[in-house]
């Protein structure tokens, strides 16, 4: 199936400049979607990942990281910005376009030693998914891969990644 597609281009979104890869279009349509997670399921199987959890960050992770975590039979757990979890957490800052933001985990929801998956839709400059593998990291997890549906090539996010597999679908 041909996923790009299904995603939608929007010029200048959220500022000038910004060419924003619109994933709406492809979650709304039912073949693409499961198509979509049977896709990345099949790419984890083949790169032999085998996670105990799936990790995913606001918002658009959840979409794709749930119901991956079904597929695979593992638990999800959700990575949020500062202030929404309602229990104790761990934090991390990381660097946005102008200023910094904080990402928050529950910390009863990971164990050291477990093996995670960390998964959103899309990988730009890498700040939010080297983030969160940071996260994962203190808590003393282990890393075992990486999973987005779209990568931006050009900004060379996958740089800032530990050397784990990194998965992505579609690539621009
Ligand atoms: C988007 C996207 C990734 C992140 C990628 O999320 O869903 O999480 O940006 O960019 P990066 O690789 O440069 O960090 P955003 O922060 O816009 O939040 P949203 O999912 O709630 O829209
Ligand atoms: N997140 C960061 N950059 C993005 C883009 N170009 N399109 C959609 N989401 C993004």
């Amino acid at each position: 199936m041909d996923l790009k597609s299904l995603i939608r281009d929007i010029q200048d979104f959220p500022k000038p400049g910004i060419l924003f890869r619109d994933i709406t279009t492809l979650l709304r349509d039912p073949d693409g979607l499961r198509y979509t997670i049977d896709f990345l399921a099949q790419k984890c199987f083949e790169s032999e990942i085998q996670p105990d959890c799936i990790v995913g960050m606001e918002s658009r992770g959840f979409i794709f990281g749930a119901p991956l975590a079904y597929k695979l039979g593992c638990g999800f757990i959700p990575v949020r910005k500062r202030g929404k979890l309602p229990a104790a957490v761990h934090s991390i800052d990381y660097q946005l376009e102008y200023g910094t933001d904080s990402l928050e985990v529950h910390q009863d929801a990971l164990n050291p030693g477990s093996k995670v998956l960390i998964v959103d839709d899309l990988i730009a400059t890498g700040g939010t998914a080297s983030a969160t593998a940071k996260l994962v990291q203190t808590i003393g997890c282990e890393l075992v891969g990486f999973g987005f549906i779209i990568e931006l090539r050009e900004l060379q996010g996958r740089q800032y990644l530990p050397d784990v597999p990194i998965i992505s679908l579609v690539e621009y």
